[in-house]
């Protein structure tokens, strides 16, 4: 348990309110509004027994740094913000990990192990890939939703606990309760309040709010301030369709770690094309998007196994 909890908290540590979230453009003034307006009547509401959130939204959109925002900004700041995502283990392990066990409880189970449900207890639950949860376990869900209390694996005892729950998806929930793979009741439960973050594509120019941010981080982190995109690579970032989000656009401009910014452009106007032979870069999953394939012609970036 120590191992598991140790990572949680660790995770924890990386604190991040609304102001995390960079974007200007109307559907993310949007989603801040609906963030601003929700913690308002929390931090008026005379509790702090906070009604589930589910955020929706594609992969790398931002649905954790939402979860973090309303945790960190909320009443329940002070408490635990502990994450779990739902497809990180096997099925048959996700239970003893959300509730915890006695010991002996089953054949591995050598030490009593409190699980991540009470872990955080006074903070918040955010259980991202909530869609990937079995059936079975959206029963227990549902159970500590409507009565607050969990049982260990392997134990009697109830215990109940106080705790907020944030789930993040980017399955069709709806869908899936269509098709009998998500419990209709839990799924109204989950989204007493729902959060839709939108693709980074329907954002406009917050790409280059973005693509600007990371890059100036990647700067500093080389120690080379200053630098720029050329027109023509801000023309690319735009109009690539980004289908893995901000977590994509992060990844492709932190890619080419060794050969350190300076294959980026210093100032708008200048085209730098990287040197034969250079260093290669690889893009995630091998494949290499179209955004970074016209960035590397142009410049900014280095073709993946030297230039053509
Ligand atoms: N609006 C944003 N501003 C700054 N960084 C963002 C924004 N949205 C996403 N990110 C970053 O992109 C990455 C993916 O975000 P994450 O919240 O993990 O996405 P998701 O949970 O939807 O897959 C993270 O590194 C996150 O910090
Ligand atoms: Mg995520």
């Amino acid at each position: 348990m120590e191992r598991t909890l140790s990572f949680y908290q660790e995770r924890e540590a990386q604190k991040s309110g609304v102001q995390a979230l960079i974007g200007e453009s109307a559907p993310m003034q949007y989603l801040k509004g609906t963030i601003a307006q929700l913690l308002d009547a929390e931090r008026r509401a005379a509790n702090t027994d906070l009604p589930p959130v589910l955020v929706e939204g594609e992969t790398g959109t931002g649905k954790e740094l939402v979860a973090r925002a309303l945790h960190f900004d909320g009443p329940r700041s002070k408490g635990p913000f502990i994450e779990f995502n739902c497809a990180s283990i096997p099925s048959n392990l996700v239970e003893s990990e959300l509730f915890g066990h006695e010991k002996g409880a089953f054949t591995d189970a050598k030490d009593r192990r409190v699980g991540l449900v009470e872990a955080a207890d006074g903070g918040t639950l955010f259980l991202d890939e909530v869609g990937e949860m079995d059936l079975l376990l959206q029963a227990k869900l549902l159970k500590l939703l409507e009565d607050r209390t969990i049982r260990r694996v392997g134990s009697v005892k109830e215990r109940k606990v106080d705790l907020r729950v944030i789930s993040a998806t980017n399955c069709n929930l709806e869908q899936m309760v269509q098709q009998g793979k998500f419990r209709r009741d839990l799924f109204f439960r989950l989204r007493i309040i729902s959060i839709k973050v939108p693709r980074l594509y329907a954002r406009g120019e917050d790409i280059l709010l973005l693509a600007r941010h990371f890059l100036a981080a990647h700067g500093k982190r080389y120690g080379k301030p200053n630098l720029h995109f050329s027109d023509q690579a801000e023309e690319l970032l735009l109009s690539y369709s980004w289908p893995g989000n901000v977590r994509e656009l992060r990844n492709m401009l932190e890619t080419d770690r060794a050969a350190g910014p300076e294959r980026y452009h210093r100032s708008p106007s200048v085209e730098r094309v990287p040197e034969p032979g250079g260093r290669s870069t690889h893009y995630p999953g091998g494949a290499t998007p179209r955004a970074a394939a016209g960035l590397q012609r142009h410049g900014v970036d280095e073709p993946s196994g030297g230039r053509a």
